[in-house]
């Protein structure tokens, strides 16, 4: 497994890969890995095959965490992260600093942002002002250096893949995109990073993203004709209130193509929501 922390290096990489015929299967994360990355690993893995190449990008990015979000305490470990990689079967790990990302950034002189207006603007983009905009970017920048021929998200981060859908086509990547199905813990708690931040009592009642989507998995199927998604919203967000630690931040339910929202929930329809458990936002989604 190779480690590349500069851009032309992993450009002549991928070049090199490109030129004996090896797809290249990347998935970008920001590290502090677990099972869920890895299944997306595995994911990459399966679509590129044996010869192809899977790389991990692991970069914390600083433009989309907003001022008063958790950049700083972002959880890393880079042993334990190279480790899983390694056992994944991945060949290179892209991880490249801050200066190597954004030259020029912490001079003030970065100035150019690709940006999604539409798909970004609900759900989190409406909680996280700035969010899709670094994420856009990155994503967009990640790809010129990685060149991937395949790029693996996870769906936990369902509005997330469906911005980053959009930038590939209204961009022109020649990348397919592949949305890898959310893991999670035994009790339903989707993995994420974020996990890390619970203390044990905002751990056991942080299964309530889960038991809400499978309330609203329940109460759609047993409908006849679906059901008001405002009802529906307001007695899931009695589910959240109903623990001393949680605060929803939004509970929405939408088309899980077109991300429009739903008046009325059907079968089919995608249901997503944020919650603060403590400081820690959690987010989750599932379609009903
Ligand atoms: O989903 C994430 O971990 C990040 O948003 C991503 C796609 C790696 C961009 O920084």
């Amino acid at each position: 497994m190779k480690i590349v922390e500069q851009i032309d290096a992993m450009q002549r990489v991928a070049q090199h890969a490109k030129k004996t015929d090896r797809q290249i299967g990347f998935v970008p994360t920001m590290g502090y890995l677990h099972a869920g990355h890895i299944s997306l690993v595995n994911e990459a893995r399966r679509r590129v095959g044996s010869t192809g190449l899977v790389v991990v990008s692991i970069y914390v990015n600083p433009t989309q965490f907003a001022p008063s979000e958790d950049l700083t305490k972002y959880p890393r470990n880079l042993v334990r992260d190279r480790r899983l990689c390694r056992n994944a079967g991945v060949d290179v790990i892209f991880l490249p600093s801050d200066a190597v990302m954004y030259p020029g950034r912490a001079e003030g002189l970065h100035s150019t942002w690709v940006l999604e207006d539409r798909l970004s603007q609900g759900m989190e983009g409406a909680s996280r002002a700035t969010h899709f905009r670094g994420v856009t970017t990155v994503v967009a920048k990640l790809f010129n250096c990685v060149l991937p021929d395949i790029a693996v998200f996870g769906a936990k981060d369902w509005q997330q893949a469906a911005v980053v859908k959009r930038m590939i086509t209204d961009l022109n990547f020649p990348i397919e995109l592949v949305v890898a199905p959310t893991h999670r813990e035994a009790d339903g708690l989707a993995m994420s990073s974020r996990n890390a931040y619970l203390s044990p009592a905002e751990r056991r009642q942080a299964t309530v993203l889960w038991r809400v989507l499978c309330e609203a998995q329940a109460l759609v199927r047993q409908s006849v004709n679906g059901l008001p998604a405002a009802s529906l919203k307001r007695t899931l967000a009695k589910r959240v209130a109903a623990e001393p630690d949680a605060r929803l931040d939004y509970i929405e339910v939408f088309d899980g193509a077109t991300l429009a929202p739903a008046r009325r929930v059907q079968q089919g329809a995608h249901m997503a929501l944020a919650v603060y458990l403590g400081k820690t936002r959690l987010i989750d989604n599932a379609a009903l």
